[in-house]
């Protein structure tokens, strides 16, 4: 299929979608049994008028979504309810708004670590190009909040016996501390004065 998606940061204009989206998220969830939080058009809307929406059209056809969460007073971003149509999948869509909404979340919240948990293969290869790491819970937020929207998942019983250390999901880290392997790559200088300084501080 070669389609031209606009995919861009979600505006006053889009806020007709939200009913569209909602729909959209929940037959994906009714499908992979995953039992993902219900979403209602009034939050979806709520996250468009605060800019913290990306939405991908095709013309005028919704095409995908997806928005940010902030959990722990903001130390915590997540970018939530990825959602592809059916018809536009495989063809690097879901890519290019987890990349818009990932560059969005930086400008935001410069300072955030940035999270998912996920089942999905999709997402876990995007995550990983954009520089997430895999890590254990421990390392996710504990807002009490966040780890509500689980309730309402099949396997909730098991987060809830293993006391939130682990689940199915696997919990993904994109730290603004950490450098990635590429951006090493790219300014091998930094790291070695990165290095001369600790040595030099430890002298
Ligand atoms: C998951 C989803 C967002 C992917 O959207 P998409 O636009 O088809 O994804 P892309 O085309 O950008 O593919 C990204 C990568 O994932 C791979 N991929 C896509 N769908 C896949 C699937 N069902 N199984 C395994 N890999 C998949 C692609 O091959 C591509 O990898 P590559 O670049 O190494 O070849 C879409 O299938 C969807 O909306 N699903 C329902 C909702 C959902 O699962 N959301 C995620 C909740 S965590």
């Amino acid at each position: 299929m070669n389609k031209e998606f606009n995919v861009q940061v979600a505006e006053l204009d889009h806020l007709p979608y939200a009913e569209e989206i909602c729909a959209l998220i929940e037959d994906a969830a009714k499908q992979r049994g995953t039992g993902i939080a219900k979403r209602e058009p009034e939050y979806i809307q709520g996250k468009i008028k605060d800019g913290k929406a990306v939405i991908a059209l095709c013309g005028n056809d919704l095409a995908g979504f997806c928005y940010i969460e902030t959990w722990s007073h903001g130390k915590y971003v997540a970018n939530s309810g990825l959602i592809v149509s059916p018809k536009y999948r495989k063809s690097g869509l879901a890519r290019r708004i987890k990349k818009e909404a990932f560059e969005l979340s930086r400008k935001k919240y410069p300072d955030a670590k940035l999270f998912g948990i996920t089942t999905s293969l999709a997402v876990m290869k995007i995550n990983s190009d954009l520089g997430y790491k895999p890590v254990t819970f421990s390392e996710l937020t504990t807002d009490e909040e966040f780890w509500k929207g689980c309730q309402s998942c099949p396997n909730y019983d098991i987060l809830s016996r293993t006391k939130r250390k682990m689940c199915l999901c696997t919990g993904m880290l994109a730290d603004p501390n950490e450098k990635t392997a590429a951006q090493e790559a790219e300014n091998p200088q930094d790291a070695s004065l990165e290095e001369h300084n600790v040595r030099s501080i430890s002298k």
